[in-house]
């Protein structure tokens, strides 16, 4: 398949698998948001920290010079995300000397073990940053609820931008390389992979605190 057509079509079967994540969390607005802010803001810092340690592991043993620079720069970008959150959790009182840094987590560790620069993109810049564009929606929406602007307009004018801006860079660095069928078999197997995993990661952690409105990276 032409590369043009295989993203459009990655594009659709991505939005479809990504409506429950979604669905999960309007059903937890509709339900009245409960969940604890602070401890929702801490989950973004975990992921923060969590998807730029990812794509600065990357970075060293990809090949393709414009995706290592892409890999680096989102390196930056998410550690500029976990600065912005850990600044407005030092705002509402929380001391950031306590963060603990990120549990083991199955998404990270099955990222972790892809290779390939085409499973990279998929996984990573194609998928994951998605999976947290749409989270980051509810999330923001959850805090509007509880009279939250800051956090609000800390996503809207710098978080959210990038992690949109990451996710057109996964589609364009994925019609310029995944140019074969084994390729595109393998990013799609990727796709696949990480939301499976992050939906029942976040149905379990969902479990736990109470909603499924809480960040992703
Ligand atoms: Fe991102
Ligand atoms: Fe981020």
């Amino acid at each position: 398949m032409d590369t043009v057509s295989f993203v459009q079509e990655l594009e659709a079967f991505k939005a479809e698998r990504l409506s429950p994540i979604v669905g999960a969390g309007q059903l937890s607005l509709a339900d009245g948001a409960h969940g604890d802010g602070k401890k929702m803001l801490q989950v973004a810092l975990a992921n923060e920290i969590s998807v730029s340690e990812l794509a600065a592991a990357w970075m060293p043993s990809v090949p393709q010079i414009d995706v290592k620079i892409a890999l680096a720069r989102q390196a930056g970008d998410e550690a500029g995300h976990f600065q912005l959150v850990a600044d407005r959790l030092a705002a509402l009182g929380f001391d950031i000397a306590e963060f603990q840094g990120a549990a083991e987590n199955p998404l990270f560790a099955y990222m972790k073990s892809l290779s390939g620069t085409v499973e990279r993109i998929a996984a990573g810049l194609f998928t994951l940053e998605s999976i947290a564009y749409v989270v980051n929606e509810n999330f923001m929406a959850f805090c509007g609820r509880r009279g939250d602007a800051e956090t609000v307009r800390i996503y809207r004018e710098y978080i959210q931008p990038d992690e949109r801006a990451h996710q057109q860079l996964g589609q364009r660095l994925l019609a310029k390389y995944a140019i074969t069928t084994e390729l595109q078999q393998a990013a799609k197997e990727a796709v696949i992979k990480v939301l499976e995993i992050a939906t029942a990661t976040r149905a379990q952690a969902a479990a736990r605190m109470g909603t499924a409105c809480f960040p992703g990276c």
